[in-house]
């Protein structure tokens, strides 16, 4: 294994070593976000799924705390804690708490890889979430199935209980229960062999949204992670309504729609308690072929979801976290990009230099007024002119990620169909060593691939053939 620090995140979560998959358990607590993750503490591969800990004040800088939930190795049966969530129980309703303090309680997956089996477990934690205790009357839900898993529980404020949505893989759905205390659970119904069947169900999770921010007006997000086969693998959503019991979609059983468009962001789960209403996610990039060391694995940068009216229907959109944004204006000066207007015809400007925006950490926003261009974007982690291009073809109406040399499109070219809103494109590219998230007119299409560029391709650069425009171009240096 060779150490490939080129290709380390700055300001993404990566483990400090060894394998990630999941994010887990997500919940902001005293001002701290806490990310638990399905984490190998032993291997830099997949295998002793154990919950691993990190926290962040900012979604930016993350600090590294020990194995949460670690895997239970006993004589006849090995359970790994598999994916799932952590709820702050204010009002004690498990009986966990401590000197009349609520406890935080995970519920996860017990994968029993002997056993062939999986079912919902519970633990609790009075320490603010370092250490966890395991129920002694586990599981909480338990089909006697081998593949059930993947637990994401909310409070429901107007009707005073827990709600469970949790997946029967093979089965194409998920399922809801609720309960009053955390250990026991109704099944309240079941939603699924909806949308998009291909791949199996993983890690699904059920939101309320307000409708373009207006909090009288509030539809259901329903996310579930399911391999799109086009795209390596996929996350899709639903929208609908939930009446606290049943979840009914807006759209035809045979409505697909994705919340990534690119090969590699998965397993995504919101955050727990945060304040205000806010929903803000983080998903796994799941690697590629190539190999990271000593890790493998990393988060998506944080991403607040939305719902908004459109023609065809209420549809999710995503931005980076708004709290990312002040964070980023803290930058020093140097680390910072800003220009109004720029004519950019038949050729490539360079926006690094040989000391700022040229580490690939790069964080740059910008809108295209496409006109008379053939096609116009950036160009990224260059050397020689070759390198990595997210642009916008104007005849097709089609953005598009691919590796590009000597003027040919080379690799694996990852495209979307996507309208100019006003005729303009608006891109935020978020260029972090080996992760690529590239937001598309305001988030209404998100497209998250992974780059390996050697060490000194680092060259960052606006293009267009034709003649564009290219307006509001910020950029943040995130090197530290
Ligand atoms: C998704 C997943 C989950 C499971 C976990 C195991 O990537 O397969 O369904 O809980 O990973 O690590």
């Amino acid at each position: 294994s060779v150490p490939t620090p080129q290709w380390r995140p700055v300001y993404h979560f990566t483990p400090k070593k060894n394998w990630t998959n999941d994010p887990n358990g997500l919940i902001y607590l005293n001002g701290v976000y806490h990310l638990y993750y399905q984490h190998n503490p032993f291997e830099n591969k997949w295998g002793h799924m154990s919950w691993g800990h990190a926290t962040s004040k900012d979604l930016l800088h993350w600090q590294h705390l020990p194995v949460a939930i670690p895997e239970m190795v006993g004589k006849d049966t090995t359970t790994w804690i598999f994916s799932g969530s952590a709820v702050w129980d204010e009002h004690n309703t498990s009986g966990f708490g401590k000197n009349g303090k609520g406890p935080i309680v995970a519920i996860y997956t017990a994968d029993q890889p002997k056993q062939q089996k999986e079912s919902q477990f519970i633990a609790y934690s009075n320490d603010g979430g370092l250490s966890y205790t395991n129920y002694t009357a586990n599981p909480v839900v338990d089909l006697h199935k081998k593949d059930f898993r993947d637990p994401s529980v909310i409070w429901l404020p107007e009707q005073r209980y827990w709600l469970m949505t949790v997946a029967v893989p093979h089965e194409h759905k998920v399922q809801f229960y609720s309960s009053s205390n955390l250990k026991e659970w109704t099944l309240l119904s079941e939603f699924g062999d909806q949308g998009d069947t291909r791949k199996i169900w993983e890690c699904p999770s059920l939101t309320p949204l307000p409708v373009d921010g207006d909090q009288t007006r509030k539809k259901w997000l329903l996310m579930v992670s399911s391999g799109n086969p086009d795209a390596a693998t996929g996350m899709q959503y639903f929208v609908g309504d939930f009446d606290g019991k049943t979840f009914k979609n807006d759209y035809p059983a045979d409505n697909k729609q994705f919340v990534d468009y690119g090969p590699t962001f998965y397993a995504a789960i919101p955050y727990n308690h945060l304040p205000g209403n806010r929903q803000t996610m983080l998903g796994w990039l799941m690697p590629f072929k190539t190999d990271t060391w000593p890790w493998r694995g990393q988060m998506s940068i944080a991403r607040d979801l939305m719902l908004k009216q459109t023609g065809e229907g209420v549809k999710l959109y995503q931005q980076p976290s708004a709290v990312l944004y002040p964070a980023l204006d803290k930058l020093p000066a140097a680390k910072k990009m800003v220009k109004q207007s720029l004519t950019v015809e038949d050729k490539v400007i360079p926006l690094n230099t040989t000391r700022q925006f040229n580490g690939n950490a790069n964080w740059i926003e910008a809108e295209f007024a496409v006109g008379a261009a053939a096609e116009t974007g950036f160009k990224l982690a260059q050397k020689n002119g070759n390198g990595t291009v997210v642009g916008y073809n104007t005849q097709r109406n089609e953005l598009y990620v691919s590796q590009e040399e000597n003027g040919q499109l080379t690799g694996h070219l990852q495209k979307l169909t996507v309208q100019p809103v006003d005729g303009k494109i608006k891109l935020q590219v978020l260029l972090d060593k080996s992760s690529l998230e590239v937001f598309v007119n305001d988030g209404a299409y998100v497209l998250t691939t992974l780059i390996f560029p050697d060490k000194d391709a680092t060259g960052l650069a606006v293009y267009a053939k034709g003649k564009a425009q290219v307006n509001n171009l910020k950029g943040w240096d995130l090197m530290p």
